[in-house]
């Protein structure tokens, strides 16, 4: 008899993958995707701790986990609950401490492990080694297939910035080799993939070693992105999160000379103010990431950015978040994400002496959303009545109707008599609704 698996998946996109890879090793090894955690003999909880609110998801989730399980007990029935991810490996003992209905914990390098873990008999463990390469050698070809795939490249995070975990939870840097990647993505444009967006927690400081002619020679994310161009079926490259201090001049003629580069670069700044920058130790003013988006601009007309940001740091005054204001005024981000700082166990800002009120917090959080949205609509309307590529990828809730990106990544739906899920098409876009197109092919 199979046994049934259910993955839930919290947090960012690095998190998708490790699900999707996690999802094709357990089919590999006999077990059967379910579509909830009900009919699941094996609940997966792949968890996210970057802000206080990600981790108190799994707890509460967990909570009803634990009584669904006692029930199923009383009938007879079993069901193995296990932690993956981000809080696995930060708190990790004590959810298993705290909740005995909990089997295993494996951090994001060890959920390789779970085939053979299942197997044994003895519960209640954590596994939480730092084992990159062991991890990506694991890894089993994805079996689904879509146009638009993530792929990680890099893991890890060696920059500390003062309020973030990922240092802690990821571990250091580890860079995966030019060749696994290539194969992994050759075997998803063989299924169908057109786009691939590369990830890392610090995707541009990607660096790895090839032998050319016998000598060994160090590479960057610009070389990589030139080597998986060859894939004659890949139409789109992204990347994603870039650290302003690791845009090199190669990715940037990477840009310049390959019109697979797709021309939208997330770049996080998180604050405009260098008293903040500083505080965060980021490693860079405002007048650098200015600077840097200047040149890169200079290089690449139509390029685009958008960015995260952090309100209510400790000791940002109004000032410092005028700042920031300022900052996003003369960038004008295509768009952005924006949150209300968190402090985060273990790291440096959450012992800061002067935390920021909830109630300034909350309004700096209101005052720069608007601000980004009224920006992210500016520079949407600028695109009304023009012609662009999109690469369809899903349909839409009406019937007949087609879902894509454009180059800088906006949604855009059409409607269509055939199937154009794949394809690359030139669309004119005429109606811009919230912050999605709708538009009419061309031809
Ligand atoms: N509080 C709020 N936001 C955070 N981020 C990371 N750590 C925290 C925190 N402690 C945000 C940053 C980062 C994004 C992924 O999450 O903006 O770029
Ligand atoms: Fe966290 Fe900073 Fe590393 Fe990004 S660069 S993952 S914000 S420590």
């Amino acid at each position: 008899m199979h046994q049934y698996f259910f993955i839930k998946t919290y947090g960012c996109q690095m998190n998708e993958y490790d699900s999707e890879k996690l999802n094709d090793l357990l089919e590999f090894n006999g077990f059967k995707a379910s579509n909830n955690f009900e009919d699941s003999d094996i609940a997966i909880l792949n968890t996210c701790h970057i802000r206080e609110k990600a981790s108190e998801k799994l707890y509460s989730d967990l909570g009803r986990l634990s009584i669904f399980k006692e029930n199923k007990k009383k009938i007879g029935k079993n069901m193995q609950i296990i932690v993956t991810g981000c809080v696995a490996q930060a708190e990790g003992d004590e959810i298993i401490k705290r909740n005995k209905n909990v089997d295993y914990i494996l951090g994001p390098q060890n959920f390789h492990k779970l085939p053979g873990v299942l197997k044994n008999k003895k519960t209640q463990k954590v596994h939480s080694e730092f084992s990159y390469k062991q991890k990506f050698d694991s890894l089993v070809p994805s079996a689904k297939k879509n146009v638009s795939k993530l792929v990680t490249i890099q893991e890890g995070c060696d920059k500390f910035c003062s309020f973030c975990v990922v240092p802690y939870t990821r571990g250091a840097e580890f860079s995966r080799p030019v060749e696994q990647i290539f194969a992994e993505i050759k075997h998803l444009s063989n299924n169908g993939a057109k786009e691939v967006t590369l990830l890392g927690q610090n995707v541009s400081s990607y660096n790895s070693e090839i032998f050319e002619d016998g000598v060994k020679k160090k590479v960057s994310l610009g070389y990589l992105c030139s080597i998986i161009t060859k894939i004659n079926g890949l139409k789109r490259i992204r990347y994603l999160t870039s650290h302003p201090n690791d845009i090199d001049q190669n990715l940037i003629n990477e840009h310049k000379e390959n019109s697979k580069m797709m021309p939208f670069l997330h770049l996080p700044v998180q604050a405009g103010s260098n008293k903040i920058l500083k505080n965060m130790n980021r490693k860079h003013t405002r007048e650098f990431y200015l600077r840097l988006i200047k040149k890169i601009k200079e290089n690449v007309a139509d390029m685009a950015f958008s960015s995260d940001f952090i309100v209510g740091y400790p000791e940002e005054t109004d000032s410092d978040f005028q700042e920031t204001l300022d900052l996003i005024e003369k960038v004008k981000f295509a768009s952005s994400y924006s949150f209300k700082y968190s402090a985060r166990p273990g790291t440096p800002a959450s012992i800061k002496k002067i935390q920021v009120s909830e109630e300034v917090s909350n309004k700096r959080l209101e005052k720069i959303q608007a601000v980004l949205n009224q920006y992210q609509t500016q520079f949407n309307l600028s695109f009304l009545n023009k012609t662009v590529e999109v690469l369809f990828s899903g349909v839409g809730r009406k019937n007949n109707q087609f879902v894509g990106r454009t180059p800088h990544l906006q949604p855009v739906h059409v409607t269509s008599n055939l199937n154009i899920i794949g394809k690359l098409l030139k669309v004119k876009l005429l109606r811009l609704t919230a912050f999605s197109f709708h538009g009419k092919l061309v031809e």
